[in-house]
């Protein structure tokens, strides 16, 4: 099972929606596919149409002490091959936590490392927030994709991001490859175009050479839904990012090189 993390410590890059799509392209690749919302906010578990009341059960329940497994979270989608653990805002409480039981910072990496061989990715849609979840996620994964906007603001965030992976990197003592995928991107505007290529130049071979434009079909949060077509701009752009993602060397293969 490769672990894939969509995460930045930015929020409304896109996070949600690119976890969304490439989980959805990996699934209908044929692939068995699992979504783990880490987001206390459930944008992900909420496209799902998963009721919020009572609180579903779900990645919360991975830092108890009920023993869940990932495999007992697992709902089933509409979309063949894809299951999703859902978020519950209890996961809000876990920051503070963290702080006070050791250990809890590893309690997704030992859920997933139990349901090996039952999917073949998983996907981690990450809160926008430096804390234990993102933690968790990030000393889990075997990949890093940072969706970012294409504003100098993004920049930057984007630049926090990647040293975080490098922290991460030093203290697991095990690579963690960080593929940028910009996003929300406006070709009509100067800056867009301008900032796009800074990202091409500055993190050349590790950013998808395109973007996914604006597409109206996914501005609205409210329309973030599973349901979302799979055609229009935005969803041929995710298409073509993910092949791109899927020919990129993993971190052993790029060391081997
Ligand atoms: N390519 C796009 N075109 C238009 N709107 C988008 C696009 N990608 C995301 N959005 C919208 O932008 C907002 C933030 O996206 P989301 O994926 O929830 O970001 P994040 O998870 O980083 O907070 C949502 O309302 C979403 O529907
Ligand atoms: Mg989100």
């Amino acid at each position: 099972m490769q672990v894939w993390a969509i995460a930045n410590q930015k929020g409304g890059v896109g996070k949600t929606t690119t976890t969304l799509f490439l989980g959805r392209g990996l699934a209908q690749a044929g692939h068995r596919v699992l979504l783990i919302d880490l987001d206390p906010h459930a944008s992900l578990t909420r496209a799902f149409a998963v009721p919020s009341a009572p609180p579903p059960s779900g990645t919360h329940d991975l830092f108890g002490s009920s023993g869940a497994t990932l495999a007992s979270l697992a709902r089933s989608t509409d979309i063949e091959g894809l299951k999703l653990v859902a978020a519950q805002p209890a996961l809000a409480t876990l920051e503070r936590r963290g702080a006070t039981q050791p250990g809890l910072g590893l309690a997704l990496g030992r859920a997933l490392h139990g349901a090996h061989g039952l999917y073949d990715y998983a996907l981690l849609d990450c809160p926008p927030t430096l804390g234990l979840l993102m933690i968790n996620a990030l000393a889990a994964a075997d990949r890093l994709v940072v969706p970012t906007q294409t504003d100098q603001l993004a920049l930057h965030g984007l630049a926090d991001m990647l040293r975080t992976a490098e922290m991460v990197e030093r203290s697991r003592r095990r690579p963690l490859p960080g593929f940028v995928v910009p996003t929300l991107y406006d070709r009509r505007t100067r800056a867009g175009i301008h900032n796009l290529d800074l990202l091409h130049d500055r993190y050349e071979g590790r950013v998808w050479p395109h973007a996914v434009p604006v597409d109206t079909r996914l501005r609205d949060a409210n329309a973030l839904t599973a349901a979302v077509p799979p055609t229009g701009r935005g969803a041929d752009a995710y298409r073509r990012a993910l092949t791109w993602l899927l020919a990129q060397p993993d971190a052993s293969q790029r060391q081997a090189a």
